[in-house]
């Protein structure tokens, strides 16, 4: 629906007027799904920009994945409810459903399952030359950046955007190394040697072994936790336009090759304020030490002198987060298998104490995913500077998503406007003449 330039006001009941109150001119723009053009507005008002930091009331793309009222507290992939998803289906199969928009037929899944299968192995050079050049101590998380961009200079077919197929080996591929780039940088980290993949386990197992064969303590050769984190891939599929869907994205639309744009988005990833707070939030809790000390804790939070509340708040869930509420399920599961993390006591005060205080109810802070999930993790002897990594793995689904999806779109390169506030123009001054 086009907008009406110059004066034609109220003819269309979803629809906003915008007045420019320097020439009096009006402009009706219509509200479609949600949203007002910017190129409608630009008709009245070309030169003015929205000052929106942070996107908060910026809709960048229209999107047909994944589907987020955070006031409700709802979340679905193409329609899907997480809790279903959850509950019925497998993280392959959520990759398919959210790469291809629809559901597999049989034939269709055993066809996506083989091809992932078979490209979990990486180039001897990646591991032996490319993994090995890391300092002992590198972070899991920033050894994945470098990996999954590294990655781009072994398939150099992959910059031909324009080809369906193409992008759909790609994909393949990105969704198939994650576990094993993943395992890899664990074992370089903590000095042990890499186990290649295993063609005939399924995904979740596959990344198990990696992980942790063939240590003795390796008591986690157990389907219900191969299950607890296929369940977590699940959760952590999608997210529409978060941080690292956003990189991926803008970095997307300069149609630089996926393994580059997904290297920018793992690495908005890191960040503590998205898929590092996982991480954090062990820390935090271990920091706390006890539950006695919550209330302290709690307040000096409040106070601003401990940072904030690690797993706590979203910029669009002002309700519980689905995903928590699923996870804190998985906890009591794999709690029974492994034992009870000593820290759930402390998580669970923390909770209890945050969702009776003003502060934290006023603001509509929640547990988000990342409150829970350190707590199995650490549970099934992950390290925890491999938490952020564990949500890049299932995550890479939705990055590529959004990517085919931006592609198929024909969008343009994103490019944001400024409002300038700095100097005005003035003369270069030599350097031995400046005061
Ligand atoms: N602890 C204490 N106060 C908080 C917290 C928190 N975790 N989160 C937000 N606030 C306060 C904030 O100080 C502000 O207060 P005031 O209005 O008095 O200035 C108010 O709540 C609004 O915060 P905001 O920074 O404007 O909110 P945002 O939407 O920009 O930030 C967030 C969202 C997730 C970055 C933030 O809540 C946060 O830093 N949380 C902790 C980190 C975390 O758990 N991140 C994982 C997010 S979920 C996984 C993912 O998808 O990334």
């Amino acid at each position: 629906m086009a907008a009406a330039l110059l004066g034609t006001v109220g003819t269309v009941p979803d629809s906003i007027t915008i007045t420019d109150n320097r020439t009096g001119d009006t402009l009706e723009v219509p509200i479609v799904n949600g949203g007002v053009s910017s190129a409608d507005w630009r008709k009245l008002l070309p030169d003015v920009f929205f000052y929106d930091p942070g996107f908060m009331a910026t809709a960048a793309c229209e999107s047909s994945i994944t589907e987020l009222d955070g006031d409700a507290g709802i979340l679905r992939y193409r329609g899907y409810p997480i809790e279903q998803l959850a509950e019925q289906s497998t993280y392959l199969e959520v990759a398919y459903l959210v790469i291809h928009g629809e559901l597999p037929d049989k034939q269709q899944y055993d066809t996506w399952v083989h091809d992932i299968t078979y490209h979990t192995f990486i180039h001897e050079n990646m591991r032996k030359r490319f993994m090995e050049g890391f300092h002992y101590d590198a972070h899991p998380m920033g050894m994945l950046v470098s990996a999954v961009a590294a990655l781009s200079t072994f398939y150099l077919d992959a910059k031909k955007l324009a080809d369906p197929d193409q992008r759909m080996q790609e994909i393949i591929r990105l969704i198939a190394k994650m576990p094993t780039l993943a395992a890899c940088c664990h074992r370089f980290s903590s000095g042990m040697p890499f186990v290649y993949p295993d063609n005939n386990k399924a995904f979740t197992e596959n990344f198990m072994n990696m992980m942790f064969s063939p240590d003795a303590k390796y008591a986690f050769d157990h389907p219900a936790l191969h299950r607890a984190i296929d369940v977590l891939f699940i959760l952590h599929a999608d997210h529409e336009q978060n941080c690292s869907t956003t990189a991926m994205r803008v970095v997307g639309s300069s149609h630089a090759d996926p393994y580059t744009a997904a290297s920018a988005a793992c690495a908005a990833l890191y960040g503590p304020r998205h898929g590092g707070a996982n991480e954090q939030v062990i820390r935090m809790l271990t920091e706390i030490g006890s539950i006695d000390n919550v209330p302290a804790f709690v307040d000096a939070v409040k106070g601003g002198k401990s940072g904030r509340l690690q797993g706590f708040g979203h910029r669009v869930y002002k309700n519980y987060d689905p995903r928590a509420t699923i996870i804190k399920k998985v906890a009591d599961e794999v709690f029974e298998i492994t034992g009870k993390n000593p820290l759930l006591d402390i998580a669970l005060k923390l909770e209890e104490v945050a969702l009776k205080d003003e502060y934290f109810t006023s603001r509509k802070l929640y547990p988000n995913v990342d409150f829970y999930s350190g707590l199995i993790y650490q549970a099934m002897g992950f390290p925890i500077d491999m938490f952020p990594v564990l949500f890049a793995i299932p995550r890479m689904s939705g990055w590529l998503a959004h990517w085919q999806e931006l592609l198929e779109q024909d969008s343009r390169i994103a490019r944001p406007r400024q409002l300038y506030i700095g100097a005005g123009a003035r003369d270069y001054v030599p350097l031995d003449t400046r005061s």
